[in-house]
Formats: C-alpha cells, sequence, structure tokens
C-alpha cells in the first residue's frame, strides 16, 4: 500500500491556519479537515441544552453520543458545510458565544479523548492537511511536515475582528481581544494536549506575511519534503 501524507497544522486562533490549510488542499487535491469545528460542535450542543460547559462528566458523554459530519459546500461562502446530528449548523459553530465557551470544552479529557479517536481515523484515511492546537503533538505526531502558525494576539483579534463585522455581528474589537488572549491562556496552559509546537515543528509567523507569501513558503516545504511512496 502507498504511504498517505499528513500536512500538520497547528497554532493559536486567527493565526490564518484555516486559509492555508483550505488553499494548500485544494492545490495538492488532499482533504482539509479543521479539527476545532468538532470542539466547536460539542460546546454549541452543550449551550443549545443548558448544559453547564465545565461539567466534564456531561461534555464527555456529548462528544461520545453527538454526530458530526463534515460535507463539501453546500454554499460558496462556506469552506465545509457541518452537520451536527444531520442538521446544518455550519454558521452557528463561528458565533461568540461558542467562541467565549470551547475553549473550556476542549480542555476537559473526556472529550478531547472521544474526538481525538475520530479524527485520527479520519487522518489516516487518506492525504490530508489537518488543522487544530494538538495534531504534530498528539493527532498525528508521525505526519510527515508538521507547521505551527503564529501571529502576535493584536493582529489575530483585529482579524477575528473584521471577520465577525462582515457576518453581521455587532462587537467591540476590545471585546474580541481580550477574548481571544483568554482563549490563547486557556489553549496554552490546558493539562492535557496545550497548544505548542511540536518539537519538530516549522515555526512561520504570519503577521509579516501576506496569506499567498505563507502559501508559496508552505507549498515549497512539502516539495522539498515529498518522499517516494515505499
Ligand atoms: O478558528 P479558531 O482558530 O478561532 O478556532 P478553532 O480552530 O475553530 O478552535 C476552537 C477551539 O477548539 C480552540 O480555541 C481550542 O480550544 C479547541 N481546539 C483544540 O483544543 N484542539 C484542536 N485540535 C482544535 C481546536
Amino acid at each position: 500500500m502507498s504511504k498517505t501524507m499528513t500536512i500538520a497544522i497547528d497554532g493559536p486562533a486567527a493565526s490564518g491556519k484555516s486559509t492555508l490549510a483550505k488553499n494548500l488542499a485544494e492545490d495538492l487535491g488532499y482533504l482539509y479537515f479543521d479539527t476545532g469545528v468538532m470542539y466547536r460542535a460539542i460546546t454549541l450542543v452543550a449551550l443549545e441544552r443548558g448544559i453547564d460547559v465545565e461539567d466534564e462528566e456531561a461534555c464527555t458523554a456529548l462528544a461520545e453520543s453527538v454526530r458530526i459530519d463534515i460535507e463539501p459546500p453546500s454554499e460558496e461562502r462556506r469552506l465545509y458545510d457541518v452537520l451536527i446530528d444531520g442538521d446544518d449548523k455550519t454558521w452557528e459553530i463561528r458565533e461568540s458565544d461558542v467562541d467565549a465557551n470551547v475553549s473550556v470544552v476542549a480542555a476537559c479529557p473526556g472529550v478531547r479523548h472521544a474526538l481525538t479517536r475520530q479524527q485520527r481515523r479520519i487522518g489516516l484515511s487518506g492525504d490530508v492537511v489537518m488543522v487544530g492546537r494538538d495534531i504534530g503533538t498528539v493527532v498525528m505526531p508521525d505526519a510527515d511536515i508538521k507547521l505551527y502558525l503564529d501571529a502576535s494576539v493584536e493582529e489575530r483579534a483585529r482579524r477575528r475582528f473584521i471577520d465577525m463585522l462582515a457576518q453581521g455581528e455587532e462587537v467591540e474589537l476590545e471585546d474580541v481581544l481580550a477574548s481571544m488572549r483568554m482563549r490563547d491562556q486557556l489553549d496554552s496552559g490546558r493539562d492535557v494536549a496545550p497548544l505548542k509546537p511540536a518539537d519538530d515543528a516549522i515555526v512561520l509567523d504570519s503577521d509579516k506575511k501576506s496569506e499567498e507569501e505563507v502559501l508559496e513558503e508552505v507549498k515549497r516545504l512539502v516539495e522539498e519534503n515529498q518522499v517516494e511512496p515505499s
């Protein structure tokens, strides 16, 4: 059997991971898989059902029972459709109350255990560009290429603020910045699978580069790393 390629892209919120991964996957003909969607989906269901996001047992039960499907986009403005138990929740998982709570849910060991298992199965099914916080460190430690995309918190908050305005959300830049700082702290400080570059990751700073520049740089890295199937 020929070897499949895995490209892992980790990094903090709004560092440009998703755009890079989507473009890279399109260019290479690989599957694009954004693992953050799964943590967001569980958080949305917890909020909708009035479940306390700090209740580890209840959140773990959700992660073990809720069905999350990621399908090709049904609208041009989307990267993919997200179905939760069959219902389209693609926009809802991006709302600010999910943003504000997702890192608490993602710190729950039971939730991570259930979702990591599913992510690994998808990751091993073919050539894939996989995005998240712990792909290179925990989910796919044998990935062929590991990237860690970073940018300053101010620049990342500015990008997220512009996205939210474009989607008609009424938000203040300083609130977005505060929420991003909080999420960074929770993601980097948690005991299980904290956000950090893998020892063998290539760290890229997207503050000083355009989307195109980052994409070209990564495509060069992929070409250099391309190994003949054994
Ligand atoms: O799009 P953005 O970078 O804001 O966030 P995301 O990638 O959708 O991830 C949302 C949250 O899920 C993160 O802040 C993490 O708390 C969590 N997450 C995680 O813990 N591990 C992953 N592999 C992916 C996301």
